[in-house]
């Protein structure tokens, strides 16, 4: 499937991918909080249905009524244009995607994620990508997702370095200050292009973390 999205660039989508193709040999299901489109999602079933594996399955979270109102941590100079309402796309015009993509349908789930509970996600997470934009959306995804990934589960946070959501990174740092408080065995660990290869060899009992 050919790479189009208006959210998440290119060389980010690669990187994503990379990540799940990774986090295949692990138990546990992928999730995406915050799919929007699914134009992330559909490249995520790929990989799945690439794999062959058919234990696996895929896992999307979205109000589907648009991004939340800010709170006052996501104000920024840059971010005017990301309001409550915006990015508002249907359920069904996500699962209309998949079938004619001839993709496995998902799990997809509706609704806010401050309303969600374990029961709406799966037992266990090997890869994670959260990308609500917001800071309690992000706030409200470590809460659902961290407690469930295994061992050496992957978790990639979109727009932690992005100036116009300063959200995303307030509530991914105060998730790392609270070191394990969220059920992160460990606190995360935080790795990235600079770091990951420190990270790789000592993944026992953490979750890596990409910011984006
Ligand atoms: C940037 S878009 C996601 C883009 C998508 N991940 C992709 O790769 O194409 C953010 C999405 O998160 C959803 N969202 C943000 N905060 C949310 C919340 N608190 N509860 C439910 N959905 C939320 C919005 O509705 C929007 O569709």
């Amino acid at each position: 499937m050919s790479f189009k999205n208006d959210q998440v660039s290119e060389g980010e989508t690669e990187r994503i991918l990379e990540l799940a193709r990774e986090a295949l040999r692990l138990d546990g299901d992928f999730v995406e909080m915050g799919c929007y489109k699914g134009d992330t999602s559909l490249l995520l079933a790929e990989v799945l249905r690439n794999s062959g594996i058919s234990s696996k399955r895929l896992w999307i979270y979205d109000s589907f009524e648009g991004l939340p109102e800010k709170s006052a941590s996501d104000e920024s100079v840059l971010g005017v244009d990301f309001r409550g309402g915006e990015l508002y796309v249907t359920k069904r015009e996500v699962k209309e995607r998949f079938l004619r993509a001839g993709l496995p349908v998902p799990v997809i789930k509706k609704g806010w994620f401050s309303d969600l509970t374990g029961e709406d996600m799966p037992e266990r997470i090997a890869f994670a990508f959260l990308d609500g934009d917001f800071y309690e959306s992000i706030r409200d995804s470590l809460k659902l997702v961290a407690p469930r990934m295994v061992d050496g589960g992957v978790l990639v946070v979109h727009d932690y370095t992005n100036p116009a959501l300063p959200g995303v990174k307030k509530a991914v740092d105060e998730w790392k200050k609270g070191g394990g408080g969220l059920g992160c065995d460990g606190g995360g660990a935080i790795g990235g292009d600079s770091n990951r290869g420190g990270n790789r060899g000592d993944n026992r009992g953490r979750v890596l973390t990409f910011l984006l």
